[in-house]
């Protein structure tokens, strides 16, 4: 997911999707409200999808048919079935990550004996047992087509044909990692393979969505900010609105970049980061023993004054044009390691180069023609927190941007 194929892409995906989105939104018409944070889930879902699966799920198109009940109603059995379906897998996605809170919160005893508890937890693990099953079914499905797919005939990239081909005679790698222990040479099992596409989906889905509508939550209150990133879209990406975004454009939109990374510095999606020391250690001057786990609270290292330079300010000119490496010498960001977004080490976000290209890609198609102005321009962030902070609704409007 690092390599620059992945990443010209996952352009081309982002550009496509957003073709067929933004042919949904003119439908509905300029006036039509928009629940942002659904279409969002769909979006940034479908992307995932198609990169981890190979194959399209429709979420975004299912979603637009089911909010124009006349065009509903003329679909037959087979087509209505289908968007039941693409439905159903966005709402358990949702439901399991929103629920796993439930089992860190509440102890075995209480999820089996306490009644409202156990209600919970019991349809929270039927919903669980629902999605496994669908992605499970999905890597049987693919094993098939494989094992069906003669020797000469190449197979389409994508992440899931990697893990089932991985180590077997239709490996396309000849560079063989740790080739001193067996266990990983040998084929990944369905289980592994599981493991790391419901890790991409569950990663990949919430985060990009929630993100993406506190950006457009803060555009909205800040209108100089939005005309600096539609001035700086004009200069990047010309006049010609319906040429495709590049990679290279999706470099250049520093302003774009800056942006993104003040609002989540203003209101982080995920707010704080698990860490256990492996050894006995000293920090915040308190002795602690090794195996401690430890709670690294973001949302407030990201404001703290010692660290910041004016942090209740929403000012994405602090991130804007700053070197990485010399950033802590232009005294905007007064502390290493008091920003972070996507994490750090060994566990490092793997999604982060996509979420940022689906990211800025999605903010320049919409917003170099676009405006999308929020239904109630003095409502505060509808918001929830639970192991993240999510959107729980943003009510928008798609105006033709005034030029
Ligand atoms: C704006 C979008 C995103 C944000 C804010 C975000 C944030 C994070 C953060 C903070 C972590 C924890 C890192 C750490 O503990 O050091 C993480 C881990 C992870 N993310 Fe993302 N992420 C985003 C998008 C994605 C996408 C698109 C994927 C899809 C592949 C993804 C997959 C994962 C996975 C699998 C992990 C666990 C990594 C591990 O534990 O080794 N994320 N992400």
């Amino acid at each position: 997911m690092m390599t620059p194929s992945f990443n010209h892409q996952a352009v081309e995906w982002t550009n496509e999707l957003w073709v067929e989105m933004e042919s949904y939104w003119n439908n509905l018409g300029e006036d039509h409200e928009l629940n942002l944070i659904k279409w969002m889930h769909r979006f940034s879902n479908e992307m995932i999808f198609i990169i981890s699966s190979g194959s399209k799920n429709n979420s975004v198109a299912s979603y637009y048919h089911t909010l124009i009940p006349e065009n509903y109603n003329k679909l037959n059995d087979k087509e209505k079935e289908k968007i039941k379906e693409s439905e159903d897998f966005i709402h358990s996605l949702e439901t399991l990550l929103r629920g796993a809170v439930y089992f860190y919160f509440f102890n075995r005893f209480m999820r089996h004996y306490v009644p409202f508890i156990r209600g919970k937890a019991n349809s929270l693990l039927k919903n669980r047992d629902y999605l496994y099953d669908k992605i499970y079914n999905i890597i049987k499905k693919r094993r098939i087509e494989i094992e069906n797919t003669p020797l000469d005939q190449p197979l389409r990239h994508d992440m899931l044909t990697s893990y089932i081909t991985a180590n077997t005679s239709r490996d396309i790698n000849i560079v063989r990692h740790g080739e001193t222990d067996p266990d990983l040479l040998r084929p990944m099992t369905d289980k592994e393979i599981f493991g790391n596409i419901l890790d991409a989906m569950g990663g990949g889905t919430d985060t990009t969505a929630n993100l993406f509508c506190f950006v457009v939550y803060y555009l909205g209150r800040y209108p100089e900010v939005k005309r600096k990133l539609q001035q700086e879209l004009d200069i990047v990406l010309g006049k010609d609105l319906k040429r495709p975004i590049t990679y290279k454009d999706i470099d250049e939109l520093q302003y774009c970049d800056a942006v993104i990374k003040e609002v989540y510095r203003h209101f982080p999606v995920a707010f704080s980061l698990g860490r256990v020391n492996v050894e006995k250690d000293i920090v915040g001057g308190f002795n602690w023993p090794e195996e401690t786990s430890f709670l690294i609270l973001y949302s407030a290292i990201m404001r703290r004054k010692d660290y910041w330079t004016d942090p209740e300010k929403f000012d994405p000119d602090r991130f804007y044009k700053i070197d990485e490496s010399d950033k802590y010498l232009l005294e905007k960001i007064n502390v290493k390691n008091s920003f972070s977004i996507f994490g750090g080490g060994i566990r490092i976000c793997p999604g982060r180069k996509l979420a940022m290209i689906e990211l800025k890609c999605l903010l320049a198609s919409i917003y170099r023609k676009y405006d999308l102005v929020m239904v109630d321009e003095n409502a505060p962030l509808n918001y929830d927190s639970g192991f993240i902070n999510v959107c729980k609704e943003l009510m928008i409007k798609v105006k033709p941007r005034k030029f």
